[in-house]
């Protein structure tokens, strides 16, 4: 028996049952959709909407249907279509007929509504907590490793050498302004859509405020056709996801390439490896393989809906129940990739040796000899233009710039005098970087010690929100 039966006059054709049902995935929101129906009942009765035994009736037995969940007692029918009317069905069978005045003023419209801002609100909290744990290895690790040494790279080519912790500390900004996007979005999730009814309000004299205060929601929607039409808060989210896994996965990419033998820079745990079914020798970077797979399928969530919202008329539409399973697939990939990556970041080994020695053997020190002309007068044009030379020059006689003798140097310039050998030595090049946050060390530990001051603010903001 349908909940909606009463307008038709054939059963549903089984194609159909099967083809739009949702219960398969929206299942993951029973919680939330038994606590917005708890906020909602008592809303009813303090209104005088309903009487007060009656909603004890149902408050009740709401609560057992909860607990029945819990203990993995409840079979959802694909009949029932999805969990709003499923855990209807379970409320009628369970306290009688009076179970039905429980969707009183309400609709599914503004209920499914409820339930994802509910969703979104808490997966919120918990991906900030996460990616919060993320950001704590990645600073203790750049604090251990502050003088290690690497070659920084542009087009994959030695560039300049930089601290280990610099490179780590970029990523650490990355995360940063993904944790204060979760943290503005939170926001706008914060509002109540419940009271919009099927689109346009109800009749009967609610109290919305009620409803969303005891949810803990800071505003309610101002207007009850976007409350129930509008999924902006879930493209923020899947956006913002996305962007999590692109970090992610750039750092996956960048564990890949270190931990191979061409690098050598890392070595990854053998707990976070997997091997080769057919080469004994292989330790394979699975999981940063993984993660940076997994990116493609988040950020394909996130395309697809907003391909769904594109031409959707106002209000509801059906098309909108193909929401949630991008949403959950999202949730449950970001979460085991963050929880995966804190453990791959906390186990890393680092290699300075082979850092130091790749440091060493290439020309990640040629910018500094063109400053050291420039700060004796030539033009930056010109000492670019000597350098590229003298350059030129060690790779034609399979030496480094450290290598040539005062004489050599001194006949592509003879502005270059002894102290060219300090200037050049890789803790010098390293140190002379003392620009605003650039790789020297004072700069490199204000940045450290900023971003531990903005980890504070963070976990104290989810102490203050992990309560709903
Ligand atoms: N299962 C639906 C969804 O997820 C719930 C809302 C259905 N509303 C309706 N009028 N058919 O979108």
């Amino acid at each position: 028996m349908k909940l909606w039966g009463g307008r038709f006059t054939k059963p549903t054709n089984q194609l159909v049952e099967e083809f739009q049902a949702s219960i398969l995935f929206d299942q993951e929101l029973v919680e939330e959709d038994i606590q917005g129906s708890l906020a909602h009942i008592q809303m009813l009765g303090e209104c005088k909407i309903i009487p007060q035994e009656d909603v004890q009736k149902i408050t009740d037995g709401l609560k057992r249907i909860l607990e029945r969940v819990g203990r993995g007692e409840v079979q959802f029918s694909l009949e029932q279509e999805d969990i709003h009317m499923n855990i209807e069905k379970l409320l009628i069978d369970e306290i009688g007929p009076v179970g039905g005045k429980l969707h009183t003023g309400r609709s599914r419209n503004d209920q499914v509504a409820l339930d994802l801002h509910l969703y979104i609100r808490k997966q919120t909290v918990q991906l900030v907590q996460l990616l919060s744990q993320l950001q704590v290895v990645l600073l203790e690790q750049a604090e251990k490793y502050i003088d290690v040494i690497l070659p920084g790279y542009t087009h994959l080519q030695r560039a300049q050498p930089v601290r280990f912790s610099h490179h780590l500390l970029a990523y650490a900004s990355m995360f940063e302004r993904d944790l204060e996007r979760l943290v503005d979005s939170f926001k706008r999730v914060n509002t109540c859509p419940l009271g919009a009814g099927a689109m346009a309000g109800t009749t009967f004299p609610i109290d919305r405020n009620l409803v969303a205060d005891q949810l803990g929601f800071e505003r309610i929607y101002d207007n009850s056709m976007d409350a129930v039409s509008d999924r902006d808060y879930l493209v923020e989210f899947l956006s913002i996801c996305s962007l999590i896994m692109i970090h992610l996965s750039r750092l996956s990419e960048e564990l890949i390439l270190w931990s191979s033998e061409e690098f050598r820079y890392v070595e990854l745990d053998d707990a976070f490896c997997t091997g080769s079914s057919m080469m004994p020798q292989k330790k394979n970077p699975d999981i940063p393989e993984l993660i940076r797979g997994k990116t493609g399928r988040v950020c394909g969530q996130l395309f697809s809906l907003l391909m769904i919202l594109k031409a959707l008329p106002l209000t509801y539409n059906k098309d909108m129940q193909e929401d949630k399973e991008g949403v959950f697939d999202t949730v449950r990939t970001l979460t085991g990739s963050l929880q995966l990556m804190v453990g791959i970041m906390e186990t890393i080994k680092v290699n300075q040796t082979q850092m130091r020695e790749n440091v060493e053997q290439g020309f990640s020190n040629a910018t500094d000899l063109a400053d050291y002309l420039v700060n004796k007068g030539l033009p930056f044009r010109q000492a670019h233009e000597v350098v590229g030379r003298m350059v030129l020059f060690c790779i034609q006689h399979g030496k480094v710039l450290l290598d040539c003798s005062l004489e050599e140097f001194q006949s592509f310039s003879t502005l270059i005098e002894k102290d060219i050998y300090i200037k050049l030595e890789v803790i010098s090049v390293v140190e002379a970087r003392k620009s605003e946050g650039g790789t020297a060390k004072v700069q490199v530990e204000k940045t450290l010690k900023l971003k531990k001051q903005k980890l504070v603010e963070i976990r104290t903001w989810v102490q203050d929100h992990n309560k709903n």
